[in-house]
């Protein structure tokens, strides 16, 4: 394994030459072979690890969690809202709590009024026809108490007020907008929010 200084020529001096330059025939050093064993050793564990353990963790699961420590914050900076038409108004066009909403918004409601607000089995809230709804404030009223029988959870048990707000704002904001496969409008065509409310992509 030793390295073989020149002097020790001719035992391990391999026999082609190339335009008068030889080649010692020396083993590759001992450094070399404990990184290559080392870098299996490595590959085997990071896959185990990454890839098949229960305690590795993703990029997804630090967002999650970073977003989630996010809006505590924001929720923290928030104090109790209250849900009246100038809140309604201030988080629907605000992108920063519209984005909140948003959140609240696909963990909760989109399995019934889908992503972009269409509808699925509950109404389109896209359009401005409204079955239970006639101001701001009726939005936040459905929200929080539902209408049960009809299929609509109420969600007083289990978002909290600002919750309610925010994700009751966000559905008021999506009035306008362009869904992909939208219900037919459903009750009566009421009066336009109070103020105009930006629409991304809309
Ligand atoms: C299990 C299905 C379901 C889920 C989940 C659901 N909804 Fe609904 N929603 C409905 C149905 C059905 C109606 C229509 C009730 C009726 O006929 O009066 C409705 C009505 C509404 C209305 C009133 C629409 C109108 O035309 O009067 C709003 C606003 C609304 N939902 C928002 C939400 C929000 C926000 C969430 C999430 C926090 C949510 N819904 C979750 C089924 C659902």
């Amino acid at each position: 394994m030793a390295y073989r200084a020149p002097d020790d020529a001719g035992e391990n001096l391999m026999d082609h030459s190339y335009d008068g330059i030889q080649e010692y025939d020396n083993p590759t050093p001992s450094w070399w072979h404990g990184l290559f064993w080392a870098s299996i050793v490595f590959a085997a564990v990071y896959t185990a690890f990454w890839h098949f353990s229960e305690f590795s963790w993703s990029v997804h699961d630090m967002h999650r969690h970073q977003e989630a420590m996010h809006y505590k914050k924001l929720f923290g900076a928030l104090g109790d809202l209250k849900p009246d038409e100038a809140t309604m108004l201030k988080m629907m066009s605000d992108e920063k709590w519209r984005m909140v909403g948003s959140t609240i918004f696909a963990a909760n409601c989109t399995q019934c009024h889908a992503g972009d607000g269409g509808g699925i089995n509950g109404p389109n809230l896209t359009d401005d026809a409204y079955l239970n709804v006639r101001t701001l404030e009726d939005m936040y009223a459905i929200v929080t108490k539902g209408n049960v029988p009809k299929g609509m959870p109420a969600w007083e048990n289990r978002l909290q007020a600002n919750e309610r707000i925010l994700v009751a704002a966000y559905a008021a904001s999506l009035r306008g907008a362009r869904a992909a496969s939208p219900r037919p409008p459903e009750g009566e065509v009421i009066a336009p929010w109070p103020a105009a409310s930006p629409i991304p992509g809309g």
